[in-house]
């Protein structure tokens, strides 16, 4: 998407589409809210003069109130019968202290979103300026916000009626008032381009149907995207998947025609272009999850296609750190596979060896996504050594019942490793919330016959499932993300709507950067 800052008049910028800030007047002292109108930006008001008032005209009925989210259209007549007039979009933001990036993301969102809905092609959003609020990381959010606000899952949808081509996502400038510091401006708008562009890749990677995106699909757009950035990959499958001892990753798989695959993409930045323990990424990739031969009740099992949020993440986020650069030595491990049930499938009460070693009873074969990440987690540990390690996984609907699609289910075995992510989720408002990891977690999840058994009772699901990885990283510094309920949502808001997400993408990128910082 075609993203421009820019300095100047607003009078001078020719769009279809020109999208203000408004924020709410500040309440009175005592917190009661303000019964005066909202007020414009002084920019905005000189422009609205040109425009013979229209904007003001519309504030002074007491519609309008500026609350974060609130938006009102309004066309001001052409020079004209003939001439097209302007159209303005008031975007409510909050009294000036409530602004913060979040706001900023949500403001730029609204606005593309309402532009791509309107099939137009030219948006421009004055910046907004609070206290508190610099302008680069305020260029950076609205750039973010406007790629993630005018995303559209339409690859499926024909438009054979007119034959109109799809509206795409509109050319969008964003004007600042002053022309300091412009060129860092446009950097970090450009950089936060590439992580929105990111974060969009992995939704599109998530809410492509099974049927388009099998394992070996999932592979070949890790490659696609390691081909465009740099990024090298590698992919193990077949016979190399046996010999390498991935018996957990090919039990899941057994039942389908699909045949699973492990994909490693590495990303090698700066001067640990050489050496030095990696940061690994480790996502689930269950291409579609029927449950197998514990099947799931049909009701809602489509949304099991987004059962590979997790690897979706992890392509997201290298994808991001080759564009960017990010100095640091980067891998990301993807077990794809997909759950069905049919004749070769895995069953319960089977006993499967893991490639760490340790025995794993098949007690559920709806607890797939722990067995490939078994696999994945010991192939990490053992192959990179790594200096820390994050999995990422629609992992259990214990994870959406607790937190809903508002927050990720985090733990693992290093509390300094969880806050700096519960952290870097915050800067960029990806909500983390920490959750336990008890002996008796670990101790719910032995076997009477093997070493562990796959699936605990539904009592603390979240994190049974989290000390049953636990059992795959030894001593690596670990945390384990449940994005089960953060992956999809039925929800608009205004830079997401129905389908996937792409959590993870955001806060990854933040987390990489920060560690970079750490370690300088
Ligand atoms: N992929 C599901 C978890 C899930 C549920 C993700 C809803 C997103 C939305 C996972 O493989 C699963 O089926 N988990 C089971 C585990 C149980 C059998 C121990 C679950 O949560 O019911
Ligand atoms: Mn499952
Ligand atoms: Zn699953």
């Amino acid at each position: 998407m075609k993203i421009s800052v820019k300095t100047g008049e607003m009078g001078a910028v020719s769009a279809d589409l020109l999208a203000i800030p408004v924020f709410r007047p500040a309440p009175k002292p005592g917190g009661k809210a303000s019964k005066e109108n909202p007020r414009l930006p002084t920019e905005a008001a000189q422009f609205d003069r040109t425009l013979g008032g229209i904007i003001q005209r519309a504030l002074a009925t007491g519609d309008f109130r500026g609350r974060p989210e609130e938006r009102l259209l309004l066309y001001a007549p052409g020079a004209s019968a003939k001439s097209a007039g302007v159209r303005v979009l008031l975007v409510g933001v909050g009294a000036p202290g409530e602004l913060g990036l979040e706001g900023v993301r949500r403001l730029a969102g609204g606005a593309a979103s309402e532009a791509r809905e309107r099939k137009l092609g030219r948006l421009t959003i004055l910046a907004p300026r609070a206290r508190g609020l610099r302008a680069e990381d305020c260029a950076a959010a609205l750039a973010e916000g406007a790629v993630l606000g005018a995303y559209r899952y339409d690859r499926f949808k024909s438009n054979s009626r007119r034959r109109a081509p799809k509206p795409k996502a509109p050319a969008t400038t964003l004007l600042f008032r002053s022309a300091e510091g412009l060129p860092g401006l446009r950097r970090r708008a450009k950089e936060a381009v590439w992580g929105a562009e990111s974060q969009n890749l992995a939704r599109d990677l998530s809410n492509a149907p099974g049927n388009e995106l099998p394992p070996a699909g999932l592979s070949r757009e890790a490659r696609r995207v390691a081909r465009e950035t740099g990024l090298t990959c590698r992919i193990i499958r077949g016979a190399e998947l046996e010999r390498g001892g991935f018996s957990a990753l090919r039990a899941v798989g057994s039942g389908s025609a699909n045949p699973p695959q492990l994909i490693v993409l590495e990303h090698r930045g700066g001067p640990a272009k050489r050496k030095g323990a990696p940061l690994c990424l480790v996502g689930k990739g269950i291409t579609f999850d029927s449950g197998g031969i514990s099947l799931k009740p049909s009701g809602g099992m489509e949304e099991m296609k987004h059962d590979m949020s997790g690897a979706a993440a992890v392509i997201g986020a290298l994808r991001t750190a080759a564009l960017l650069k990010i100095p640091a030595h980067v891998v990301g491990i993807i077990a794809a596979a997909e759950n069905m049930p049919s004749g070769t499938a895995y069953r319960p009460g089977d006993v499967i060896q893991s490639r760490a070693g340790k025995t794993i009873e098949v007690t559920n074969t709806d607890a797939e996504g722990r067995v490939v990440l078994a696999d994945a987690l010991d192939y990490a540990v053992k192959q990179f050594s790594p200096e820390a390690m994050i999995d990422l996984a629609t992992l259990t609907g214990a994870a959406m019942i607790a937190f809903g699609p508002w927050a990720t289910a985090a733990m693992g075995n290093d509390d300094k490793l969880v806050e700096e992510i519960r952290r870097a989720g915050e800067a960029v408002s990806e909500r983390m919330c920490p959750m336990p990891l008890l002996p008796e977690h670990r101790r719910e999840m032995r076997s009477t016959i093997a070493d562990l058994k796959n699936s605990g009772g539904r009592e603390g699901g979240v994190s049974t499932a989290g000390a049953f990885l636990q059992a795959f990283v030894g001593d690596t510094p670990w945390a384990h993300l449940d994005i089960a309920g953060t992956g999809w949502t039925n929800r608009r808001t205004p830079y997401h709507r129905h389908g996937a997400t792409g959590v993870g993408v955001r806060m990854l990128v933040a987390w990489m950067q920060a560690r970079v910082q750490q370690n300088a």
